[in-house]
Parts: C-alpha cells; sequence; structure tokens
C-alpha cells in the first residue's frame, strides 16, 4: 500500500499566461483511491490531464515510479500511459459506434488478440460495469448512466494498473452511485489497480477513498491533503471543512453531520 505510483513534484499548470494550480507536491501510493477535491473551476480536470500526459506542465513534473513523465521522449511516455485507463468528465462514447464497439476500440488498437478474443473481453467488461446484452445498443439507445458505465468499461478494456476517473457517479441515482462504488473498490481489491478519481459525491469520498487532495481555487493550490475521514475531523480549514459538510460546519449541526460520515464509513 505504500509503494509510490505517481508522484506529483512541484507542479505548477496554467493555460497560456493563467495559473490554474501551482505548487503541487503529492503522491499517489499504488492501491490507493486516491481522490482530488475541490471547488468547480479550481482545476481537477485539468490536473487529470497533467497525469495522463494530455497537458504539459508550465513547471515541475510527474513520475510514474521513479520514471519522468514529462522529462521523457513521446515514446517512453506513451509506454509509461499504457498501465493507464481514462474515464473522461463527457464519457465521450463514439455515437456511431455499438457499445461493443467502443468497449473493442482500445483492444484494437493497442493489441493483436483475435475477433473472437476481444467480443468475449468486451462482453465480460460490459458484464462488470452491469451492462450484460447491451453489446449492440448505440449510446443514444441508453441512459446517462448506462453511457458512464460504458465509459467505465472502455478505460478498464486494457486492464489497467491504474485508472482515472473524472466525475464517474455524476448523474446518477443514489443505488447506481453506490453500484459503482462497490465496483471501483473491486477493482482495487480484485484486479490490484490504483484508482484517481475526480468527485463531488460525499457519500463516495468517504465510502471508498483511501487518500484525498483538496486544490483550493483561491489561493490556487492545494491546501489539504489525507485520508478524507482524517480531513473531515482534523481539518482546521474552513474550506475543507465546507466542502466535506456541504456548507454544514458554519453551524450547530456541524458535529452532528460529522457524526454522520463516520458512522456511514
Ligand atoms: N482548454 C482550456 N483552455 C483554457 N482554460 C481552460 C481550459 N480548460 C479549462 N480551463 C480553465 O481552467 C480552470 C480549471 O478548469 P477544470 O476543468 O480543470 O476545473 P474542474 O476543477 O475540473 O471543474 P469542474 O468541477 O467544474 O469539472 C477553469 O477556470 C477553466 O475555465
Ligand atoms: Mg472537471
Amino acid at each position: 500500500m505504500t509503494s509510490p505510483c505517481i508522484s506529483i513534484k512541484n507542479m505548477t499548470m496554467a493555460y497560456g499566461d493563467l495559473i490554474i494550480q501551482r505548487d503541487l507536491n503529492f503522491t499517489i501510493n499504488r492501491g490507493e483511491i486516491f481522490v482530488i477535491m475541490g471547488g468547480s473551476g479550481c482545476g481537477k480536470s485539468t490536473l487529470l490531464m497533467h497525469l495522463i500526459g494530455l497537458h504539459r506542465p508550465l513547471i515541475g513534473d510527474v513520475f510514474y515510479g521513479e520514471e519522468s513523465l514529462w522529462g521523457a521522449d513521446y515514446k517512453t511516455r506513451q509506454g509509461l500511459l499504457r498501465q493507464t485507463g481514462v474515464l473522461f468528465q463527457s464519457g465521450a462514447l463514439l455515437s456511431s459506434m455499438t457499445l461493443a464497439e467502443n468497449v473493442a476500440l482500445p483492444l484494437t488498437e493497442h493489441t493483436r488478440l483475435s475477433a473472437q478474443r476481444i467480443r468475449h473481453l468486451v462482453s465480460y467488461k460490459l458484464a462488470l460495469v452491469g451492462l450484460a446484452g447491451f453489446e449492440d445498443y448505440y449510446p443514444a439507445e441508453i441512459s446517462g448512466g448506462m453511457q458512464k458505465r460504458a465509459g467505465l468499461a472502455r478505460a478498464m478494456a486494457l486492464d489497467p494498473e491504474i485508472l482515472f476517473f473524472d466525475e464517474p457517479s455524476a448523474g446518477l441515482d443514489p443505488v447506481s452511485a453506490k453500484l459503482l462504488d462497490d465496483l471501483i473498490r473491486s477493482l482495487r481489491d480484485h484486479l490490484g489497480a490504483t484508482i484517481v478519481i475526480v468527485t463531488h459525491e460525499l457519500a463516495s469520498i468517504f465510502a471508498i477513498g483511501t487518500y484525498s487532495v483538496f486544490l483550493d481555487m483561491e489561493s490556487k493550490t492545494m491546501i489539504a491533503s489525507g485520508p478524507p475521514k482524517q480531513l473531515l475531523t482534523e481539518s482546521r480549514d474552513p474550506k475543507v471543512l465546507r466542502f466535506l459538510t456541504r456548507g454544514a460546519s458554519e453551524d450547530s449541526s456541524s458535529s452532528a453531520i460529522k457524526q454522520q460520515g463516520h458512522e456511514n464509513l
């Protein structure tokens, strides 16, 4: 549990002249369900883009184990990223392809498996996310939550060691969101995957998050890190507490909510 998987060192992220977050330093350990938290627009999705090789840091670097992601040449970087799978915030299934074709895409692009083997693997991944029998449906023919889960199946297609999920349960009903949490936990427990997840869902954060960082929009840096339950009880930062108690930390119900946070776990 304590071997470093990804280390973020002294990283500043920007779009052109606009600094989004600066001086980020943290480590994601193997087997962790690592939660990236913070208000809308603080830079969570931007951080994921930097971790998965889609956006170069202005300053600093990301390390996969000992290997520098951004100091490496393109080919080495692609090699490091082969162990990752991503579910983007928008889901982004290709609308002209069936679910099976969408999930098969990484397998046809990156492996030489036979068509029959790919079909078999695709059905298995779809079944894992509760979509057995939906192989031939098009994204427009299924619900938003089902599209999200199909996106998860595609992210898992190549059995990656590290999975990045950007708000996987946004728009899901509470029962589906709970099932998704269970799925994420079982990916970690049974496949040994490391999960990096952006989410606002407090229930998920407390139920499955093993470690977290909180990005602050005003100071443009990370202002808290630790296991979410520990931040809830030990953080003195009003912004962190407001986030973790849905804004209730300033009134008298704060301790009741903290108590509830514990009981839910
Ligand atoms: N491609 C881009 N070019 C310029 N600015 C961008 C780009 N993408 C995002 N931004 C800006 O960077 C900031 C952080 O955006 P980001 O999408 O990372 O936020 P977020 O924390 O994921 O928000 P949310 O919770 O709403 O998804 C925002 O101010 C946004 O407007
Ligand atoms: Mg985002």
